[in-house]
C-alpha cells in the first residue's frame, strides 16, 4: 500500500475546505468501521489497514461504557463482536444480552474482539471474510483509535479525518449517559473542536443531532443519518425525512447525509437519472454532503452484479460525494479507472 499519496494517487491537498465542510476533487471513501471487509470491525487492525490502503477518513462508531469512557463499538451490546458472554457469563440482562454500559472499561480492556457473528446461529455474518476464530484483536477507546489516526497522519504526512458516529444517545440518556456530550468533551481534549480539524459527526437521531448544534455550536460538520423506520435507529419518520421538505429541514443543522444505498438508488429513474422532486434532488440543490451506506463488494444490492456498476451509478449518476465501505480498497481502486 502507498502510505505517501494514498492509493489513489491524489494528494490529501486535493481536499480543500469551505465553510468548515471538506471540498474533495473526488468523491470520499470512508472506511466503514474501518477495512472491515479484511479484519474484524473496529479494531485498531482494521484501522491501520483502512489508513494504509489510503482512505479519505475512518469511520468510528461510539458507545459509552459503565464509567463513561467512549470504546469503539457498533451495538451497544459487546455480544456480537467479543468473548463477552464466555468471560462474564453472569452478567447479561434479562433478554440475555451484554451491554457495553454495564462493564468497566478495565473490563471491557479483557475481551477479545473478533469478526461479527450471528448470537441465533454463532455463524459468521460474512463467511468469506476474517476468521471468527481469530485472536489478539481488542475493543478499542476511541481516544487510542484519535491517537493513533493522528500519529499516523504525522508519520506518513498525511491528513485522513475522522467520521465518528454517536450511537442511540436517546437509549444511552436512558442509562444515565450524555453521549453527545461526553463525545464533544472528548473532542475538545484532542483538539478537534477546530474547523481546520478533519472531521464529520454523524448521528441517526435527528432530535439529538439538531440539539448537539444548537448546543455545541460545533465547528466540524453533522451528518444526518437516514434509515429505515423498522430498523428503529431512532423515533424519526425517516420516510418524511426521505421527501424535500425533510431535507430542507436536516439541512438547517447538518452539512450533510447518510443515506442507505437502496434509498439512493431508489431516487433514480428508469434511466438512472435522479427524479426531479427527489430527497437526493434537493440534498443536490441544498449543495449537501451524500455519503450513503455501505458498500460492500461481497453483498452488492439486489440487480448489481459488480462494484463496478454499483460504483458508476452512485457516483456517476447519483453523484453522492462519498461512500461508506467495508472495503475502501475497491472503491479506491475503482476511483483510480475513473480519474481523468
Ligand atoms: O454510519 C454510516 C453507517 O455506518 C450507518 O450504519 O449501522 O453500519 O452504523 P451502521
Ligand atoms: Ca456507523
Amino acid at each position: 500500500f502507498n502510505f505517501a499519496g494514498s492509493a489513489t494517487g491524489m494528494a490529501d491537498s486535493g481536499i480543500a475546505r469551505a465553510g468548515g465542510v471538506a471540498v474533495p476533487s473526488r468523491p470520499i471513501v470512508i472506511a466503514h468501521r474501518g477495512a472491515s471487509g479484511h479484519l474484524p470491525e473496529h479494531t485498531l487492525a482494521s484501522k491501520a489497514l483502512a489508513f494504509g490502503m489510503g482512505s479519505d477518513y475512518i469511520e468510528q462508531d461510539v458507545v459509552v461504557t459503565k464509567d463513561d469512557e467512549l470504546i469503539v463499538l457498533h451495538d451497544i451490546h459487546l455480544d456480537t463482536v467479543t468473548d463477552v458472554a464466555a468471560r462474564f457469563p453472569s452478567r447479561k440482562r434479562n433478554d440475555g444480552r451484554y451491554y457495553a454500559v454495564d462493564f468497566t472499561l478495565a473490563e471491557i480492556r479483557t475481551l477479545q474482539a473478533r469478526e461479527r457473528v450471528n448470537l441465533a446461529t454463532g455463524a459468521a455474518v460474512f463467511p468469506s471474510r476474517f476468521p471468527v476464530a481469530a485472536t489478539g484483536f481488542s475493543v478499542p477507546t476511541l481516544s487510542q483509535e484519535i491517537e493513533m489516526i493522528q500519529s499516523l497522519n504525522k508519520t506518513t504526512k498525511r491528513n485522513v479525518g475522522l467520521y465518528i458516529e454517536y450511537k442511540a444517545p436517546k437509549w444511552h440518556l436512558q442509562q444515565g449517559k450524555n453521549i453527545a456530550a461526553i463525545l464533544m468533551e472528548v473532542l475538545r481534549r484532542h483538539g478537534l473542536n477546530d474547523k481546520n480539524a478533519k472531521l464529520f459527526v454523524q448521528c441517526f437521531d435527528p432530535v439529538s443531532l439538531k440539539d448537539f448544534a444548537a448546543k455545541f455550536k460545533p465547528e466540524f460538520p453533522l451528518v444526518q443519518l437516514i434509515g429505515d423506520n423498522v430498523w428503529k435507529e431512532s423515533d424519526a419518520d425517516y420516510k418524511a425525512m426521505l421527501t424535500p421538505e425533510g431535507i430542507k429541514e436536516v439541512g438547517r443543522y447538518a452539512a450533510g447525509i447518510g443515506p442507505w444505498i437502496p434509498q439512493v438508488l431508489d431516487a433514480l429513474d428508469d434511466s438512472k437519472a435522479i427524479r426531479k422532486g427527489s430527497f437526493l434532488d434537493m440534498a443536490h440543490t441544498l449543495r449537501m454532503e451524500i455519503h450513503p451506506f455501505t458498500f460492500r463488494d461481497d453483498a452488492l444490492p439486489k440487480g448489481y452484479s459488480s462494484s463496478e456498476d454499483l460504483l458508476r451509478v452512485l457516483f456517476g449518476h447519483a453523484k453522492a460525494t462519498g461512500v461508506f465501505a467495508d472495503q475502501p480498497d475497491t472503491v479506491l481502486r475503482y476511483l483510480v479507472g475513473t480519474r481523468d
